[in-house]
């Protein structure tokens, strides 16, 4: 490691994809513990990374020379990869397994994220990382063609796999929804897929506070490094998630719970994606608070 805030000076780190969801939370929490590197497709606060380009990874890598990278970026437009599977590859994973390889050379941590969907939903219990993925969508197969490669890699990495991610920003379930309650009198929405809605904030801050440990010495993920499920503790279903989301902004709709069947979308989606938080919390001793909780949060902090 080049420097650590233990040794005086504040550790690099390169946050990839710094205008997501994850990643725009990320560029807060982060500057707690080191000086950023914000890179994005834009480039608007920090260099450009384009991660459909394998050279341009190398340069900035070499360029920036970090501590620690979090990769925050991922092609997500579940729908869209059906028809997009080779863009979707590159940059779930093609693009993931290059960035273990590269910081493999140099022992440099990183830490990335995958999905819930990378399983069919199939199973009527939470997941564990035990559990043999099976995914149902082009989404969900790269993101664990992702998952693998940087596994593999060499890299000293940590995989937190998360899921229905909202937040003030980005396109997200909780936006849509305020917009469409202001725009519609009446809403249909899935009332038969259960999952566990994640605020990007409290994702942004768990990693955080995992890796100002691993830049401390206070991790090895030599022994604690590989995959871990990092979800907003509980469970509802979109409907139930809606209902919430109405009754805690205080707006007026009528929601109507629909089967999935009667959501025609061009990737199927798992019926039950809960993940089992439990190997993250007895690892690193904290948990994500209930996904109640953060929502409320979240709407004071949207409100404000
Ligand atoms: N959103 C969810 O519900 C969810 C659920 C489970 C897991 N995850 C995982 O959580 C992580 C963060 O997701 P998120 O919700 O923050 O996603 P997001 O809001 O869609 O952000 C992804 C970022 O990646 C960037 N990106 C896309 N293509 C790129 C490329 N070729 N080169 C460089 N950057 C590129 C995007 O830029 P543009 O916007 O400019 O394209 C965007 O800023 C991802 O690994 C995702 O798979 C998300």
């Amino acid at each position: 490691m080049k420097n650590t805030g233990c040794s005086g000076s504040r550790p690099t780190l390169l946050l990839i994809g710094s205008n997501g969801q994850v990643g725009w939370e990320l560029r807060r929490t982060l500057a707690g513990i080191g000086d950023v590197v914000a890179a994005s497709i834009e480039g608007e606060c920090g260099p450009v990374i384009d991660l459909m380009d394998p050279d341009a990874l190398a340069r900035l890598i070499s360029e920036t020379k970090p501590d620690a990278v979090i990769n925050a970026a991922a092609y997500t437009a579940v729908d869209k990869a059906e028809a997009d599977r080779e863009i979707a590859q590159r940059i779930n994973a093609d693009a993931v397994g290059e960035m273990g390889a590269l910081l493999a050379k140099t022992g440099t941590p990183i830490i990335h994220y995958s999905t819930d969907f990378v399983f069919s939903g199939n199973l009527n219990r939470a997941y564990t990382e035990d559990d043999t993925p099976d995914p149902l969508n082009v989404y969900g197969e790269t993101k664990l063609g992702g998952e693998r490669a940087l596994l593999e890699s060499g890299a000293k990495a940590l995989v937190f796999r998360t899921s229905w991610v909202y937040g003030a920003r980005g396109a997200n379930f909780l936006l849509t929804m305020l917009r469409l309650f202001k725009e519609r009198e009446e809403l249909r929405v899935v009332d038969d897929q259960i999952g566990s809605p994640t605020w990007s904030r409290m994702l942004a801050e768990m990693t955080s506070m995992v890796l100002y440990r691993v830049l401390h010495g206070d991790l090895d993920l030599d022994q604690v490094g590989g995959l871990y499920n990092l979800t907003g503790a509980g469970q509802v279903s979109w409907c139930g998630f809606a209902s919430a989301i109405l009754e805690a902004s205080g707006l007026d709709a009528r929601l109507i719970p629909i089967p999935s069947t009667e959501y025609q979308a061009p990737a199927m989606r798992p019926m039950y994606s809960v993940l089992d938080n439990s190997l993250f919390q007895e690892t690193f001793g904290l948990s994500m608070p209930d996904w109640r909780l953060s929502l409320t949060q979240c709407l004071e902090e949207l409100k404000r």
